[in-house]
C-alpha cells in the first residue's frame, strides 16, 4: 500500500491534553502526529506532554481526590451515561480505532461493543460493592464489639494504556477507577491516543467533574516515567510489554502496581478432540487484529494423530483471511502497529525457517502488513516459540502423550490464557488444575475473554486480575472499623 506522510488535514480535529476538566497544549507546545500503521494517513495531531504537564494532571487529580469522594450515586449514573454514549457514538469510536491502530473495523466495532459492556458491568458491579461484617465476639477480647469493613479509595490511579485495544483496556481501568472514587490520570498508547482523548470528552458529556480524569499523551519514556514515578501516585495500572511493566514495578516499591503484560499463549489439541473445530478457533485466535492481543494463539499443541489434518485446514481457514485497509469491512488482518514491530516479526519468521522450521503459509510482508503465517517443525529455543510474538504468526508442535503436551505449555516465562480441546473429562481436569495461567479454557481459544471474567496472569505475564469487580477490589484499600458499645 502507498505511505501518504504528506501534510494533510487530520481526520480527527487537533486535541490537547485534558487536565482538570480543560482542553490545553502542553507547556512545552510540543505536538505529536498519529499516523494510520496501514498507509500512514494522518490521523491527528495531538499534545506531547512534558513532566510538567504530568505534575500538573497528578495535582488535579489529587486535588479531586481530597475534595471529597464522588457520591456514589453520581458515580454510578455517570457510568451509565457513558455506556449510553458509547452506544450513541460506537460507529465514530470504532472508526477512530481503525485508523489509528489498524484494527480492521469490524473488529474495531467488536472493541467498541465490548466496552459499552465494561461500563453497564462496572456500573452494576458498583451498586453492589460492599464490604463485610466482621464477628468480633467470637473471641472474648472482642465483646461488645461490632465490627465491618469499608472499601475505601486506595488514592491517584494511574493508567498506563496499550495500543492494542486503543478504547476497552482504557475503560478496564478508568470505569473502575470511577465506581470506587478515585481520580485518575491517563497515559494513553503514543501510538494510539485518539480513542482515549474521545474518551475523555464522553465522559465530561456524561457529566464527570474536572480533575477525574486527566489525560496526558506523549512517550512512554517521558511520560509514562514521570506519572509512574511521582509521589502523588498512589496505584498503577499498567498493560503493556513485560520489560516496562516489571521495570515500573521496581521503581515504584511504596505503590501497589499492578501489572496485565504478555504471553504466547498456547492451545492444546487433544487426540479425541474435536480438531476441526480447534481449527476455526485457532483462525481466529492466531490472526484477530494481526495477532497483536496478549492472549493471542500462538503455539499450538496438536496430538499427532490429527496434526495433518488440523494443519490442512488451518492452513486452508488462514488463506481465506481477507487482508487490507482496516476501514474495509470485509478484512480480517490488517498491518500491525508500526513498520519496525513488521520487521522485527518477519525477522522471527525467517530465523526459524533458517533454522529449520517449515512455513506452511505466510511469510511475507508489505510495509506493515505482515501476511498470516503457520509454522511447523519449530524448536522449543525459536523466538517465535519461546518469546511473544505480537504478530500474525502461529507455531503447530505434534505430541504424543497429553501430558507432555501440558509440560510444553507450561514450559514459557507466561502464563496468562490457556486453550484446551479434548472430550477427556481426566485430562480437562488434568490440565485445569497443571496449566501454569490465569486461566484455562476447555474445548475454546485461549484467545477469549467476556469483560465481567477475572483476567489477567501469572509468571512474567503479570499480578492482577482485571474486569469490573477484581479491578475494583485492587483499587481500593479494606479498612475495619469497629465500634465498642458502651451499655
Ligand atoms: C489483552 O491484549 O491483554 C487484552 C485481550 C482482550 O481484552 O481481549
Amino acid at each position: 500500500m502507498e505511505m501518504t506522510q504528506q501534510a494533510a488535514k487530520p481526520e480527527f480535529a487537533a486535541s490537547g491534553l485534558y487536565i482538570d476538566g480543560t482542553w490545553r497544549a502542553s507547556v512545552t507546545g510540543r505536538t505529536a502526529e498519529v499516523r494510520s500503521p496501514y498507509d500512514g494517513t494522518l490521523v491527528a495531531v495531538v499534545a506531547k506532554a512534558s513532566a510538567e504537564d504530568v505534575s500538573d494532571a497528578v495535582g488535579a487529580a489529587l486535588a479531586a481526590h481530597r475534595a471529597g469522594a464522588l457520591p456514589l450515586h453520581e458515580r454510578i449514573a455517570i457510568l451509565d451515561r457513558a455506556a449510553a454514549l458509547l452506544r450513541q457514538r460506537a460507529d465514530e469510536f470504532a472508526r477512530a480505532i481503525a485508523l489509528e491502530s489498524a484494527k480492521p473495523i469490524k473488529t474495531a466495532a467488536g472493541e467498541v461493543a465490548r466496552a459499552i459492556d465494561t461500563m453497564v458491568f462496572t456500573a452494576a458491579e458498583a451498586r453492589t460493592h460492599q464490604g463485610t461484617t466482621v464477628p468480633m465476639e467470637a473471641v472474648a477480647s472482642g465483646a461488645g464489639k461490632i465490627g465491618f469493613t469499608l472499601r475505601v479509595p486506595v488514592g491517584v490511579v494511574a493508567a498506563i494504556a496499550p495500543f492494542n485495544f486503543p478504547l476497552n483496556l482504557v475503560v478496564h481501568k478508568i470505569a473502575p477507577a470511577i465506581a470506587v472514587g478515585c481520580a485518575t490520570v491517563l497515559k494513553p498508547a503514543s501510538q494510539t491516543p485518539v480513542a482515549s482523548l474521545l474518551l475523555a470528552q464522553l465522559l465530561e458529556d456524561a457529566g464527570l467533574p474536572a480533575g477525574w480524569l486527566n489525560v496526558v499523551t506523549g512517550s512512554g519514556d517521558e511520560v509514562g516515567t514521570a506519572l509512574s514515578t511521582h509521589p502523588d501516585v498512589a496505584y498503577i495500572t499498567f498493560t503493556g510489554s513485560p520489560t516496562v511493566g516489571w521495570g515500573i514495578a521496581a521503581a515504584a516499591a511504596k505503590k501497589k502496581v499492578r501489572l496485565e503484560l504478555g504471553s504466547n499463549a498456547p492451545l492444546i489439541i487433544d487426540e479425541g478432540a474435536d480438531w476441526a473445530a480447534a481449527a476455526d478457533a485457532a483462525a481466529m485466535g492466531g490472526y484477530a487484529q494481526a495477532g497483536q492481543s496478549c492472549v493471542s494463539t500462538q503455539r499450538i499443541f496438536v496430538h499427532r494423530s490429527h496434526v495433518d489434518d488440523f494443519t490442512a485446514r488451518l492452513r486452508e481457514r488462514v488463506e481465506a483471511l481477507v487482508v487490507g485497509h482496516p476501514l474495509d469491512a470485509s478484512v480480517d488482518v490488517s498491518a500491525v502497529i508500526s513498520l519496525p514491530e513488521a520487521e522485527r516479526i518477519s525477522s522471527w519468521i525467517d530465523e526459524a525457517v533458517a533454522g529449520g522450521a517449515t512455513m506452511i503459509v505466510g511469510g511475507a510482508r508489505e510495509g506493515a502488513v505482515v501476511r498470516p503465517t503457520i509454522l511447523r517443525d519449530v524448536e522449543a529455543a525459536m523466538k517465535v516459540q519461546c518469546q511473544e510474538v505480537f504478530g500474525p504468526v502461529v507455531t503447530i508442535v505434534a505430541f504424543d502423550d497429553f501430558a507432555d503436551a501440558v509440560a510444553q505449555a507450561n514450559a514459557s516465562p507466561f502464563g496468562l490464557n490457556a486453550g484446551v480441546f479434548t472430550d477427556d473429562i481426566g485430562n480437562a481436569l488434568y490440565a485445569a488444575r497443571t496449566l501454569d495461567f490465569g486461566s484455562v479454557y476447555i474445548n475454546d481459544s485461549p484467545t477469549t475473554r467476556v469483560d465481567h471474567q477475572p483476567y489477567g496472569g501469572v509468571k512474567d505475564s503479570g499480578n492482577t486480575r482485571e474486569g469490573p469487580r477484581y479491578a475494583m477490589e485492587e483499587m481500593t484499600e479494606m479498612r475495619l472499623v469497629t465500634l465498642r458499645t458502651t451499655r
